[in-house]
Parts: structure tokens; sequence; C-alpha cells
């Protein structure tokens, strides 16, 4: 049997037109999927199928959904991708509407998707959500982004448990700074040299990198994993880029350990 074959499986990938969903996309239907993309707006090109869907809004998700499995009779894998950024927002330029769109899509649009799996995915199938490297670090003007990628880690482990009687699987991929559209489209976005500099690989990292993780969360291998939040970030959320410590007296200048006198 071929490895990470989703040969014969039926994927719906939300915000798929684009960055990451995009490149995810690609990868499982090189992997043999079927894929449905339930985006907001259109592909450029098209080659899977597009259902325009604002995942914010249960009956349009679920009527994606309906799609996926009225076109193929089932549908095994939803990649709750969507999502809007809203970065470089102080608390005291945070409004209502800021939050409330970004809750919207990024926390009710995952939780709609988790709600429709346990309806309608197959026994032993696969969500995967996406979060980000800053629903695991505090950060300065990222409040109703990174806080909502913080509730996107707590719903995959809700999930991960609510849904493990049909044997179904709930992950999550936390990619750290990628070049997307979302990224790359920001003029001169002195986001890229910073955690460039920040990330201990030095540099930002692909859709394809991060879509690497998808395919295996979405595989068969996966089976027994659940509830995990796996980044995907160049190692920017192992820790401290910079920590100024000098090496206690137990520590000789040949590196030799000596334990205090009892
Ligand atoms: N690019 C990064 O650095 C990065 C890092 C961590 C997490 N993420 C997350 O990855 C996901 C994809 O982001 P990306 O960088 O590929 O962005 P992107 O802007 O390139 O793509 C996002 C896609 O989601 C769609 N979308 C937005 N709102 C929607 C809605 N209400 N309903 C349906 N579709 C909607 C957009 O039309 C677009 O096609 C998002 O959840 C984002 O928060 C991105």
């Amino acid at each position: 049997m071929e490895m990470f074959s989703l040969s014969g499986k039926v994927a719906l990938i939300t915000g798929a037109s684009s960055g990451i969903g995009k490149a995810v996309a690609s990868r499982f239907q090189a992997a043999g999927a079927n894929v449905i993309n339930a985006d907001r707006l259109p592909p450029d090109s098209e080659p899977e199928h597009f259902v325009q869907t604002d995942v914010s809004l249960e009956t349009e998700l679920r009527a994606a959904l309906e799609f996926a499995r009225n076109k193929y009779g089932r549908l095994d894998i939803l990649v709750n991708n969507a999502g809007i950024q809203p970065l470089g927002v102080p608390f005291n330029e945070l409004t209502e509407s800021i939050l409330k769109r970004t809750f919207e899509v990024n926390v009710n649009g995952v939780a709609f998707g988790l709600k429709l799996a346990a309806e309608m995915l197959e026994n032993e199938g696969r969500v995967i959500n996406t979060a980000s490297f800053v629903g695991l670090l505090g950060i300065p003007s990222g409040t109703a982004y990174a806080t909502s990628k913080a509730a996107v880690i707590h719903l995959t482990k809700c999930g991960a448990i609510e849904l493990a009687s049909r044997g179904i699987t709930v992950n999550a991929v936390a990619p750290g700074t990628i070049e997307t559209p979302a990224v790359t489209e920001i003029p001169d976005n002195p986001e890229i040299p910073f955690v460039s500099s920040r990330t201990p690989l030095g540099r930002l990292g692909s859709p394809e990198e991060v879509a690497a993780a998808f395919h295996f969360l979405a595989s068969t291998e996966a089976s027994y994993i659940s509830g995990a939040t796996i980044p995907v970030d160049g190692g920017i959320a192992a820790g401290w880029e910079k920590y100024d410590l000098t090496a206690p007296a137990e520590i000789s200048p040949e590196g030799v350990w000596h334990d205090p006198e009892s």
C-alpha cells in the first residue's frame, strides 16, 4: 500500500482559493483525494470543485458539506482553514467590528465545522484546523487574532474528545509566518524581516511546508493522533530567541559539574 495515500477519500477544505488552503488542496489531490474548496471568494484557477461559502454562516458551511456528500456520496476529511488576520491592532485601536468579524470567521467557523463534522463525516474521519503560532504565544498588537487562534487550539481539544466516539480524529496545525498573500501582499510588511530574524530556521515558511503536516494528519498513518496542535513554524514557538544568562559556580571552566558540599 502506498504510504500516506488519500486515494478514495473526499476532503472539504475551507479557504482553499489562496495561500495555505490552496497548497493543502493541491497536496491532497496529488495524494489521490477528491477535493472541494469552500471559500468566500472563487479561486484563480479551478482544479477542484468550488462552493462559495462564508464559514461564519452555519447554513452556508452546511450547504458546502452537503454538496460534497451529494457529489461523492461521502465526506472523510474536513479542513477548517479559512481565516482573517487582523494583526497590527493594539488594544487602544481594538473595535467591536474587528473583534466581532475575527471571532465570527476564525472561531465560529471552526466550531460550526466541528458541529457539522460530528453530523456528516464518515466514521474514522479527520478534522484538521488551522491555528497559528500566535495562538500559542502572547504577542503585542494582535489580541483579536491571537486570541481567536488560541480558541482554535481549544476547540481542537474539545472536538477531539467529543468526536472520538465515531473514531474521528481532530487536530490542528499551528503555522509560523508563511509566505501567503495575507502576508506578502501587505506593502513593506515589517513582519517579514522581523519574524525571519527571530525564527530559529531563519526564514518564513512556504504554504507547501505547512501542507505536508496537513497531509500527514489526514492520512491513515496518523490514526492515533487526536487533540494535538502541531507547530510548523521553523522553531519560533519553541522558546525565546535570546536569554541572557551566566553559568552557575557549580560548572567549572572545563565544563565539569561540582555538587556543592553537603
Ligand atoms: N500566512 C500566515 O503567516 C499564517 C500563519 C498562521 C496561521 N495562518 C492561518 O492560515 C489560514 C489561511 O491563511 P493564509 O495565510 O493562507 O491566508 P489567505 O488570505 O492567503 O487565504 C485565506 C483564504 O480564506 C478565505 N476566507 C476568508 N474569510 C472567509 C470566510 N468568512 N469564509 C470562507 N473563506 C474565507 C479567503 O477568501 C482566502 O481565500 C488562516 O486561518 C490564517 O489565519 C496563516
